[in-house]
């Protein structure tokens, strides 16, 4: 295991989540954040902030130099058009690059990526998280690297996936995609166990992996709904086209009221593409990682305890 890890993104629901992980486990992070001197759940001793951002190649070099590994975990989740991802997903990626190159000890970079890199044509988001790993295979020269694409993620801190579920659990399934739609979920720690074992496994180098919870072949809607709640009452399924006038409304509405949206009508494409399923088996083989949490169990924990709360942002 490293001693001394950078991590851009921080602040985060995932980001949070490794510095946590991390930092129990002996190692020192210094985390990248753009705001906020102090931020509850970050205070950990062997954490160290860093004011700066993807776009200020100084605060990344103050966050590099010296570190044995790089966790990109920076990234624009919102907004409508390619600009809105270039600065985070893109431009972010290649000045990271740029500043790991410059050193006399570069770091591995672990380069969170998405799964919707696999669709770029779907979305802006999904072809600017493309872009970040192209820029990664093309120009990380002899740099080590790992790029790892999770599915949906949840679990404390959460806040994506977490309306739908709560909805879920007071008898109301949401339907956002379509009937025949499969995908794969993680739960965030099984996601920072694997970011774990890749800064361990010394071996690897120059890899994408899918990873997921393990559950074969991709979870449908409904098999969610009945894990969440067996006894649901309402099922609404929302179609494309209305899903498409929501998306494309709030764009309308960001425009006007200038909020940087998540929901539009790129997030519709993504919702309404029918395979996000995750082949991890060449993260289970080549990691030696299993995941550990269930569907069933993620659940169960999230919503017996306070931890839907854990999160800068609440
Ligand atoms: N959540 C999921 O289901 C999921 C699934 C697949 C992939 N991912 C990927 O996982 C990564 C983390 O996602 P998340 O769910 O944790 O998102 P999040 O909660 O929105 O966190 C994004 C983080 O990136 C930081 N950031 C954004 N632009 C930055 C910039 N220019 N410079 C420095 N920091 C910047 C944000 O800082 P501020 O706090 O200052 O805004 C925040 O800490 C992203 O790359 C995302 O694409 C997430």
């Amino acid at each position: 295991m490293p001693s001394t890890v950078a991590l851009t993104g921080a602040s985060g629901f995932i980001g949070q989540a490794i510095a946590n992980q991390l930092s129990q486990a002996g190692v020192k992070v210094r985390g990248l954040v753009r705001t906020h001197p102090k931020i509850p759940g970050l205070e950990h001793p062997n954490i160290t902030l860093i004011n700066g951002s993807l776009n200020n190649l100084e605060s990344l070099h103050t966050l590099i130099q010296g570190c044995d590994s790089l966790i990109n975990c920076a990234g624009s989740i919102r907004g409508r058009r390619r600009e809105d991802f270039i600065a985070t997903n893109v431009q972010g990626v290649t000045n990271l690059l740029k500043v790991c190159l410059s050193q006399s000890f570069p770091p591995q970079i672990i380069q969170i990526s998405s799964l919707a890199a696999r669709e770029p044509s779907l979305s802006s988001y999904a072809w600017s998280k493309q872009e970040g790993e192209r820029i990664i295979q093309e120009q990380a020269d002899s740099l080590k690297w790992v790029i790892i694409r999770p599915p949906a993620v949840y679990g404390p801190g959460d806040k994506a996936l977490l309306p739908l579920f709560q909805l879920a659990k007071k008898g109301i399934a949401l339907q956002l995609g379509p009937h025949e739609g499969k995908f794969s979920l993680i739960h965030v720690s099984d996601l920072t166990d694997v970011i774990v074992r890749c800064l361990e496994a010394d071996t690897i180098r120059s890899t994408i992996f899918e990873v997921d919870d393990g559950f074969p072949n991709g979870y449908s809607w409904e098999s969610v709904f009945h894990v969440l709640n067996p006894h649901i009452k309402g099922h609404l399924r929302i179609p494309p086209k209305l899903l498409w006038l929501a998306g494309k409304s709030n764009e309308i509405l960001s425009q006007l009221f200038r909020y940087s949206p998540l929901f539009t009508t790129g997030k519709v494409a993504e919702l309404c593409h029918t395979n996000w399923v995750c082949d991890s088996l060449e993260a289970r083989k080549q990691l030696e990682w299993v995941p550990q949490i269930p569907l069933a169990e993620g659940l169960r924990h999230l919503f017996a305890s306070d931890n839907l709360m854990i999160s800068k942002k609440n």
